[in-house]
């Protein structure tokens, strides 16, 4: 088997805006709204830890430092925990804070669109593949996502995008992608379309925020021009990309939430509500309670 170069850095893009989630994102950073307990970014860097991830890259912008102070020590609280003999909660904090020099922080400066931004992590990520994770979804099953990605990365080499199939008229919603033969648990891209006008879309498989890369997507992306809804698309920058490189599609099988829209942020909340021991209880009587209400 050829041996593929690993997979060591995950991009972030954590700049847009939320404006779906106005008023909290004025002041808070839609990555930052919790889901149970845990900040939307910290579900998404776990599941790329999870996958051997060994550097975080996050492409952020104005009014995001928070998201750079989360994944930093806080010094004060920790010592007023200490002082409290708080044990678990300080546990808690050190098992999340990532080493010291394997995390990076870019900023886009202008909100031209994902292809742009990925751009943005050119520098940072260098001459090697890398995974991008779209932190607006947030995945749950037993083997995450990107990990999924990267066994099949491991036999197939190349580019992999994760795909999961959609109600034909939501395909307009996303990128998708045109399915070719089998290959392990997914199969070959023969094409891809960010945002097909309703009834043209080559399948009803889309792009569901989980990408492997090569770095000469970057080389595309500096002369990109903009595409859909007038931003500069990756999706475009990988049509172009698969003229000369294999793409590979993942079918993720799990669940999947779109924690960028309000219905799915809070059907996120639930699902892993429910799955918390320490509140499940609590929680169950609650929703079997509002359920009458339906
Ligand atoms: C982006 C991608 C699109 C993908 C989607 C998944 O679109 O451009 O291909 O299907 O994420 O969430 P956005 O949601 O930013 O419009």
């Amino acid at each position: 088997m050829a041996q593929h170069k690993k997979v060591r850095k995950a991009v972030f893009p954590v700049a847009g805006l939320g404006t779906r989630f106005l008023p909290a994102t004025k002041a808070v950073p839609k990555e930052m709204l919790t889901v149970v307990d845990k900040p939307i970014i910290q579900y998404v860097v776990d599941e790329a830890l999870e996958a051997g991830i060994e550097h975080l890259v996050f492409v952020t912008g104005r009014n995001k430092h928070v998201i750079e102070d989360y994944f930093d020590i806080h010094f004060e609280l920790e010592q007023t925990l200490r002082e409290r003999a708080k044990k678990a909660e300080i546990t808690l904090l050190q098992e999340q804070l990532p080493k010291a020099g394997t995390v990076s922080f870019t900023r886009q400066q202008e909100p031209l669109g994902l292809g742009h931004a990925v751009w943005c992590a050119r520098e940072i990520v260098g001459d090697e593949p890398f995974a991008l994770l779209l932190p607006d979804m947030i995945m749950k099953d037993t083997k995450g996502c990107t990990k999924g990605m990267i066994d099949l990365y491991d036999t197939a080499g190349g580019n992999i995008i994760a795909v999961e199939e959609c109600a034909p008229e939501l395909a307009h919603r996303y990128g998708i992608v045109g399915k070719g033969e089998t290959v392990g648990e997914g199969f070959r891209i023969t094409s891809m379309v960010e945002k097909p006008a309703k009834g043209t879309a080559p399948s009803n498989f889309f792009i569901n925020g989980r990408y492997i890369l090569q770095p000469e997507i970057f080389k595309i992306l500096e002369t990109q021009e903009r595409g859909a809804g007038n931003e500069i698309q990756l999706t475009d920058g990988m049509l172009k990309l698969l003229e000369t490189q294999d793409f590979a599609a993942y079918h993720f099988r799990g669940e999947t939430y779109d924690c960028g829209a309000k219905d799915g942020f809070i059907l996120a909340n639930m699902a892993f509500a429910i799955d918390r021991d320490d509140i499940r209880p609590q929680v169950e009587e609650g929703f079997k309670a509002l359920i009458k209400r339906l």
